[in-house]
């Protein structure tokens, strides 16, 4: 019924839908929703530690003998520039003395952690179906681990290239990630996140560069997005921002107030909350501070100076300091349990290609 059976043939899906892993948001409660309802749940694992990502994964093969997908960031950890990390502190100074707080007590150090020795042990331990990676791929011995167990390697490209570098180097099926899409832009083989092309663009042109299948990602939130993806010639649909209004997302309450207040023109790129791009809903740090700064310090370094920043004002119910990531299509979310949604996205979409045929 699919008019293309590529991504579930070899992902083993019954439903060409991913939902995307959302380091913060996301834990075992939504990857089994989703992969329950025929879906991909996708656990991501950037902002946990080796415990809680074990943790989780052991509740999920408890819940589901679903396919999963696992997700891990893989950029180098940076060196440390005391220079620049003083002068993004200086920078945010007027915040910390407006919130009551110590601009010279030590900075946090950012959690984010790369995929490394000890997450490879954890995949080789759960073997999950899926692995996927942000920011590029791991060095060839961890990735050759990966896939000794068993896991299809999934990675995103932003651009045409990206997508042709990562075929070459043991992909098995691109995401292709659009400007429109929520949080980090996948971005590795340059850092010049003006010229990066919209899903529209990228799509077609990946599948164009890549002899393998393609899931598109970004904007996309509802069966118009998803039928839109396959007449573009992807296999597949990767899907965030729409699964943020779903209960089992762990969106703090500022954070949900403004996807649910949010239309097209809310969003802007931002390296302010951890050095690297990323798509949120503009709040007053990035209006003044950002919305691209050139003196944040690099990922994930960024993000310590602004932890104390939120941690003072979140409880008051403000968003001003933290990261209220998303994609340029949160209006069209719908406030659903996620298998249910998946189940919907699905149907919908069916019932959609049809009538577009005539
Ligand atoms: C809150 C949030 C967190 C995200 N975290 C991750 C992550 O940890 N790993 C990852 O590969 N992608 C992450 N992404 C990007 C998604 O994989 C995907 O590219 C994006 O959500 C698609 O666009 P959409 O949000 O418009 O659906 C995140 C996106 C959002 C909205």
């Amino acid at each position: 019924m699919w008019p293309d059976r590529r991504i579930l043939d070899l992902l083993g899906l019954e439903l060409p839908i991913l939902q995307a892993p959302m380091a913060g948001p996301v834990e075992s409660e939504m990857v089994i929703a989703v992969s329950e309802a025929g879906g991909m749940g996708g656990l991501p694992c950037a902002l946990m530690t080796p415990e809680k990502a074990r943790t989780e994964l052991g509740i999920i093969r408890q819940r589901t003998s679903r396919p999963i997908n696992v997700n891990f960031f893989c950029h180098r950890q940076p060196e440390d520039d005391p220079a620049r990390e003083a002068a993004w502190k200086k920078r945010l100074e007027p915040f910390y003395v407006e919130l009551g707080l110590d601009p010279s007590a030590p900075t946090p150090r950012s959690a984010r952690a790369p995929f490394d020795e000890e997450f490879c042990g954890i995949v080789e331990e759960f073997r999950p179906e899926v692995v996927s990676f942000h920011f590029g791929l791991p060095d060839a011995a961890l990735l050759d681990r990966v896939k000794a167990a068993g896991a299809k390697v999934l990675a995103s490209a932003t651009t045409a290239d990206e997508a042709a570098w990562l075929e070459q180097h043991g992909c098995d099926a691109i995401i292709a990630q659009g400007a429109e899409a929520g949080g980090h832009r996948g971005i590795f083989l340059t850092d010049d996140v003006a010229n990066q092309p919209g899903t529209f663009a990228l799509v077609p042109q990946v599948v164009d560069a890549v002899r393998l299948p393609v899931i598109a990602a970004g904007g996309i939130a509802d069966a118009r997005g998803i039928v839109a993806a396959f007449a573009l010639g992807a296999s597949a649909v990767q899907i965030g921002t729409a699964y943020l209004f779903c209960p089992e997302a762990k969106v703090a309450p500022p954070h949900r107030q403004a996807l649910r207040a949010a239309k097209d023109d809310h969003t802007a790129l931002t390296n302010v909350f951890t050095g690297r791009p990323a798509r949120g809903i503009v709040n007053r740090i990035m209006r003044e501070v950002g919305p691209i700064s050139d003196i944040a310090p690099a990922f994930p370094l960024a993000g310590g100076a602004l932890a104390p920043l939120r941690a003072a004002s979140e409880p008051k119910g403000s968003g001003d300091f933290m990261s209220l990531w998303s994609g340029q299509a949160a209006r069209l979310g719908r406030e659903m349990p996620a298998g249910e949604l998946t189940r919907a996205l699905a149907a919908e979409a069916l019932a959609l290609f049809p009538k577009l045929a005539g």
